[in-house]
């Protein structure tokens, strides 16, 4: 590919509903306890969107910290990526109502289904319409209202999803800066273990779908498990490959936030320091698409990167799909 420009991060934004559900909640929900959640998954408490408050309102307030943190206006970006999977509705787009929210005059919308790699797919493919000069400015958005669609009767899945945003806007930055390689990779075969089965046109909705809980998450947690631990490592070594650099060269890891024992797995085998990887999993527990963008940002607002460190975010899930890159923090810390 003819590279005109490289592409990195310019602002970044998060936000989380106001609504906190803690293990102890859980207790009197389901037959579980602090205990079993804490040290099975790392997971302390999750956030809760209320009832009324569809996920482009978590995109909108996240997206709009993003373009303040980068100086940037609505109007001067190009296109919006919205990746989720609890979109405010079928059609339209999550990312057109955001367009039209954020007052983005000017940007194409379309929303990207890659469930929790979804927010390193959105940013690889922000990279190629940046890289390739098509277009200047993209906003990437990470954002999920799963406590709408998690069984909350459930105890096998209602303890481990929380509601979240994340955003990044994407845009040319200095040579040797910005995203340097990434590997994304998909195994439909593994569909099955990570599904809301009823909804879509393989099962349109029927009463007896609903009564059977079909529209909701259902998830072999054990299979899940055993693929990422063994993917997640796997990806970024890849992506580390590509750009011809070592794990020890590694700054900061942003990986997906679903459980504390696959990121400890992950540390064992990229040989990184706990202070190396970024992790807020015992306050949110699993975003999804939001998990690393709410990460990302939230490290970037305290500070822990610096202009030039290199930064690994890796995330995998549903699809099943995985997703990592290679980036060098292009913006300048500013305290
Ligand atoms: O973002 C998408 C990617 N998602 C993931 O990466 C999730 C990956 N999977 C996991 O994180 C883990 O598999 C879970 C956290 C979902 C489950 O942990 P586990 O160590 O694999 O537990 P398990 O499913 O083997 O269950 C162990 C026991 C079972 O009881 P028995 O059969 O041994 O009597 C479960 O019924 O724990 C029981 N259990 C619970 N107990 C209390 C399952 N969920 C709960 C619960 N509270 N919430």
């Amino acid at each position: 590919m003819n590279k005109q420009t490289n592409a990195g991060i310019l602002g970044t934004g998060w936000y989380v509903p106001e609504g906190r559900v803690t293990n102890f909640d859980l207790e009197n929900m389901v037959d579980t306890s602090d205990a079993w959640i804490r040290t099975r998954t790392g997971i302390c408490e999750r956030r809760k969107a209320a009832a009324d408050q569809p996920v482009s309102d978590l995109a909108l307030r996240a997206a709009r910290m993003a373009l303040e943190d980068a100086n940037m206006a609505a109007e001067a970006v190009d296109l919006i990526i919205v990746a989720t999977l609890t979109g405010d509705q079928i059609i339209p787009s999550t990312a057109c109502r955001l367009q039209d929210a954020l007052g983005a005059k000017h940007a194409a919308a379309f929303d990207l289904s890659a469930a929790c790699s979804g927010f390193v797919y959105a940013s690889a493919t922000a990279c190629q319409f940046i890289e390739t000069g098509v277009y200047r400015h993209v906003l990437v958005i990470g954002a999920e209202t799963l406590s709408k669609v998690i069984d909350w009767t459930d105890r096998n899945t209602c303890v481990l999803f929380g509601d979240g945003a994340g955003a990044a806007l994407y845009g040319p930055v200095e040579d040797g800066l910005g995203v340097l390689a990434f590997d994304l990779g998909s195994d439909g075969a593994g569909g099955d273990a990570l599904a809301i089965p009823a909804g879509g046109s393989l099962h349109p909705m029927t009463e007896q779908r609903l009564h059977a809980g079909d529209q909701f998450v259902h998830m072999d947690g054990k299979a899940v498990f055993r693929f990422a631990v063994r993917i997640l490592g796997e990806t970024v070594e890849k992506s580390l490959g590509r750009c011809g650099m070592t794990k020890e060269e590694i700054d900061h890891l942003v990986p997906h936030q679903a459980n504390i024992r696959i990121l400890e797995a992950a540390e064992k085998r990229l040989r990184l320091p706990r202070e190396k990887v970024v992790v807020n999993i015992e306050r949110y527990g699993n975003m999804s698409a939001a998990s690393i963008p709410v990460a990302l940002s939230e490290a970037a607002h305290a500070h822990r990167f610096r202009k030039g460190d290199t930064i690994a975010l890796a995330g995998f899930g549903a699809g099943l799909t995985w997703a990592s890159c290679i980036m060098k923090w292009a913006k300048e810390d500013i305290l």
